[in-house]
């Protein structure tokens, strides 16, 4: 992940949400090739990860939204 030089508070928590998410593609990238391999085991621990990048995306999108909004932050 390259450093912008940005940080607003708003710019470095939008940059997490670009890290959390490119980490959630790696995890489930992980995944698919333990299914291919048959690895009960390292997909057990890829769906760990999923749960735990999933949880830290909603974190980031919890703080990215104004007081009061109820819908997800898009970027
Ligand atoms: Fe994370």
């Amino acid at each position: 992940m390259l450093e912008t030089g940005q940080h607003d508070i708003g710019d470095i928590l939008r940059e997490s949400l670009e890290h959390e998410k490119a980490a959630l593609d790696y995890d489930y990238e992980l995944l698919k090739l333990a299914e291919g391999a048959g690895s009960v085991l390292l997909e057990e621990y890829a769906r760990e990860m999923i749960v735990a990048e999933e949880l830290h995306l909603d974190e980031v999108n919890k703080m990215l939204r104004t007081p009061g909004d109820v819908e997800a932050f898009t970027l």
